[in-house]
Order: structure tokens, then C-alpha cells, then sequence
């Protein structure tokens, strides 16, 4: 009897990953995919259970994209190995660190920079033309490289990607890639060669000041994981900040709740987050054979935690595909899960509230361009491709 696994590919999953997915979860809720040749694990408690057993289900993939493109970093190590670079890095990015600084002082001066360059046209791209320039010179201020500007960061970020996804190895998007990585590890050498521990106020300072067990981090540890939050600590914001504007326009109610009651950005930041979901799955390699949701996964084999799937399980939450800013039902699983859980999660929940929410503080009647129609794509990441808006006037700031 052929499963519902065999007769999908990627590109069902990428239309329409609602419908699938609940099938998968009631019909085959730990189902083999043969056309992406792993496993897809859909209900929240499978997927809670993938990510918090590293034991079983190994970050140290082989072959692994990740370290091939960005070289060995923390994603790519269980602990206690991934633990150290972890741990030196994360209080950069929470709010007592340089994020809390930069979160609390220079975003919102950040994202007024970025609309006033669109002000005057009326019209603007919000993915292209805002969510992008906001999110890569919010890391790279973070990060203490933003001498180099925010384009550049940017063309790293694609670039790096491009060969992540890279899954047929086709050798031009290889080369795209390897510019990308080796053009940035060239440009991070320099800063931390310059970089002053006793005073820089930035994480690339923090790194070098750190000292885990073990001793300092390495240069290759810090490149290597600059990489990696370069790669996928600005394509999570755009996407973010696309889909809670996406969400607000399309919702009149709810946009006047937010502006009588600003404080339930928060509330609404979240929900987006939960409901799109915008990092679609963890992966994980088997370590040995094992039983999950009634299906035999064999040592070696491929496993894809579903992270939309576990934030859409209807035994998890009442009514999941439908927003609800006032749900009360816990966390969610946008940020994963396990030990791998975002390391970025406090400053990415920043930019996606402050940033969305300024929009809709100084652009007067912002509502889709009247041929708009956003379009979600991607299983893995996903997002709009385009936001298209127009707007009246503009406030401020
Ligand atoms: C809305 C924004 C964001 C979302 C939804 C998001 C989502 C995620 C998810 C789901 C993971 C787990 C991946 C896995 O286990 O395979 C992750 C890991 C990670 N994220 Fe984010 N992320 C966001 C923003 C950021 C930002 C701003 C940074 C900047 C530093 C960042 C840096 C990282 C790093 C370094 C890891 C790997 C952590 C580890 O291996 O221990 N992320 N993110």
C-alpha cells in the first residue's frame, strides 16, 4: 500500500504546507519521505521529543550543508560540544547584553532611519525595501560590523544561503557561496584584529572577552558562528516582520485593538510567529534505530522535526490555524524546541515587534498596493515573497 510520505514532494509541502500537515499528523505522524529522503515528524510532542533528545537525534548530520557552508559551528555539534560556543555567545544577544542596548536605544531610531527613505514615495516593497535593510543593520550593529553597511551584510546573508539550499550541489551556486563565507571571514579577521576587549561595546568584543571552559574561543569558532548567525539571523526577522504586517492589514480589528493598546504588540508578535512559523524544521540525523510515532527510523537515517507542524497540532492547541492574540496555551515552538533553541530569539523578537510596529505608528493608512496579493513560498523558510503597501501620510517620528 503506498503512504502519504511516497506520494509527496517538497514542492506540495512549499504550496501548501496546512493541509499536508494536518493530514500527516493524523494519518502519518512519523511518515518517510522518499523524494526528500527523511523522515518528517509532525506532532508536538514528537517534535519536542527530537529536539530534546540529542542523544538519539544528532545536530552532527553527515553530509552536513550547514558545516560545508559556513564551516563547523554550534548547529552542527551536540553537547557538550556545542555547548561552549554557545554559551560564550548567548549574553550578547540577551537583554542585559549589547542586544538589551541596542534594543532599548538605537532600533527604533533604526527602523525611523528606513521608513523615512521610503517616506516619500507612498509605496514601497516592505520586504525588499524595509525589513531587509532593518534586519541586516540590526545584526551588524549588534554584531559590531556596521562600518561595512547594511548591503553588504545583506549580499553575505544571500549568499551564504544560496549554498545552503544549495542540495544538488550545482557548482555555480558553490561558488556563490564560497565567496560569500571567505569574502566574510576575511572582513571578520580584520575586526578582530582590531577589536579593543577592554572597551568595544559589540558582540564580535564580547567573543574575544569571553571565557568558556576550555579557554577563549577559538577564530574559527567565532567566524564560523558568525556565519551561521548571518545566514539565519536576518532572513528570520524579514520574514517575521512580512508576516505580522501581513497580518495586521488584513485585520482591521485587530490593528485598532493595537493601536488603543500598544502593549499587545508583544501578544501579536508572538501569535504571528506561532501561526507562520517562519524556520519551518530542525534537522536531525538518527543515532541508532528507534521507534517514534509508531514508525522504525534506522540508525543513519534523516529526521525532520516539523517546527509549523508541532505549532499547528490540534491536540497541542484549540483552533491553531486561526490568529488569536488573547490564546493562552504556553509557548510555542517558532524558536524551537531543544538545546539548539534559537540563540538570537530575544533580539529577533525585538525587531519583528519594534520594527512592525512602527510601521504602523508613522504610516498613515498603510494597506496593500490595490494589485497586492501576498504570496506565502517556502517549506523551510517561509514567508512573503513581496508586501507591496501604499499609505497616506506619514507621522514623526
Ligand atoms: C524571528 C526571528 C528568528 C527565528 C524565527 C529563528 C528561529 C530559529 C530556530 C527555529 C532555530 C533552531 C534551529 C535548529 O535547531 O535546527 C534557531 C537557531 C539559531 N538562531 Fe535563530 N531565529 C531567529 C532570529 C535569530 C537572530 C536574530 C539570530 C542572531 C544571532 C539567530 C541566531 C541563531 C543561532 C546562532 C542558532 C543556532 C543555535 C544553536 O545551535 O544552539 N536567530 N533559530
Amino acid at each position: 500500500m503506498t503512504t502519504l510520505g511516497e506520494t509527496l514532494a517538497l514542492a506540495d509541502l512549499e504550496r501548501d504546507p496546512e493541509t499536508i500537515l494536518a493530514r500527516l499528523r493524523a494519518e502519518e505522524p512519523v511518515s518517510w519521505i522518499p523524494s526528500m529522503n527523511m523522515w518528517l515528524v509532525t506532532r508536538w510532542d514528537d517534535v519536542e521529543f527530537v529536539d530534546n533528545h540529542p542523544e538519539l537525534f544528532s545536530a552532527r548530520t553527515d553530509p552536513s550543508f550547514l558545516a560545508r557552508a559556513l564551516g563547523r559551528n554550534m548547529l552542527t555539534l551536540d553537547p557538550p560540544e556545542s555547548t561552549r560556543a554557545r554559551t560564550a555567545m548567548l549574553p550578547s544577544f540577551q537583554p542585559r547584553g549589547v542586544s538589551g542596548r541596542f534594543a532599548a536605544g538605537e532600533l527604533p531610531a533604526l527602523a525611523d532611519t528606513f521608513i523615512d527613505a521610503i517616506a516619500d514615495r507612498g509605496e514601497a516593497d516592505l520586504m525588499a525595501d524595509y525589513a531587509a535593510p532593518l534586519a541586516s543593520a540590526s545584526l551588524a550593529r549588534v554584531l559590531g560590523i556596521d562600518r561595512e553597511g547594511w548591503e553588504k551584510v545583506w549580499e553575505w546573508c544571500r549568499g551564504l544561503c544560496t549554498d545552503l539550499a544549495n542540495f544538488e550541489d550545482d557548482p555555480e551556486l558553490k561558488a556563490v557561496g564560497d565567496r560569500a563565507r571567505e569574502d566574510l571571514g576575511a572582513v571578520l579577521d580584520r575586526y578582530l584584529d582590531r577589536i579593543d576587549p577592554d572597551s568595544d561595546d559589540c558582540a564580535l568584543a564580547d567573543f574575544v572577552r569571553a571565557r568558556p571552559e576550555g579557554g577563549p574561543l577559538t577564530r574559527d569558532e567565532i567566524i564560523n558562528n558568525v556565519r551561521l548567525m548571518i545566514s539565519g539571523g536576518i532572513n528570520e526577522p524579514v520574514d517575521g516582520i512580512g508576516l505580522l504586517a501581513m497580518t495586521v492589514i488584513g485585520d482591521p480589528e485587530l490593528r485598532a485593538r493595537l493601536a488603543g493598546n500598544p502593549s499587545l504588540w508583544r501578544r501579536a508578535t508572538e501569535e504571528a510567529l506561532r501561526l507562520y512559523t517562519p524556520v519551518g524544521t530542525i534537522t536531525r540525523q538518527a543515532s541508532g534505530d528507534i521507534v517514534l510515532g509508531g514508525s522504525s527510523i534506522h540508525a543513519g537515517d534523516l529526521v525532520s522535526g516539523v517546527l509549523r507542524s508541532a505549532n499547528l497540532d490540534e491536540s497541542h492547541w484549540t483552533d491553531p490555524t486561526r490568529f488569536d492574540i488573547d490564546r493562552r496555551e504556553g509557548g510555542h515552538a517558532a524558536f524551537a524546541l531543544g538545546d539548539h533553541r534559537c540563540l538570537g530569539e530575544w533580539l529577533g523578537r525585538q525587531e519583528v515587534r519594534v520594527g512592525t510596529q512602527r510601521l504602523f505608528e508613522r504610516l498613515e493608512g498603510l494597506r496593500l498596493a490595490p494589485d497586492e496579493d501576498p504570496v506565502l513560498t517556502g517549506f523551510e523558510f517561509r514567508g512573503p515573497t513581496s508586501l507591496r503597501v501604499v499609505w497616506d501620510s506619514v507621522v514623526g517620528p
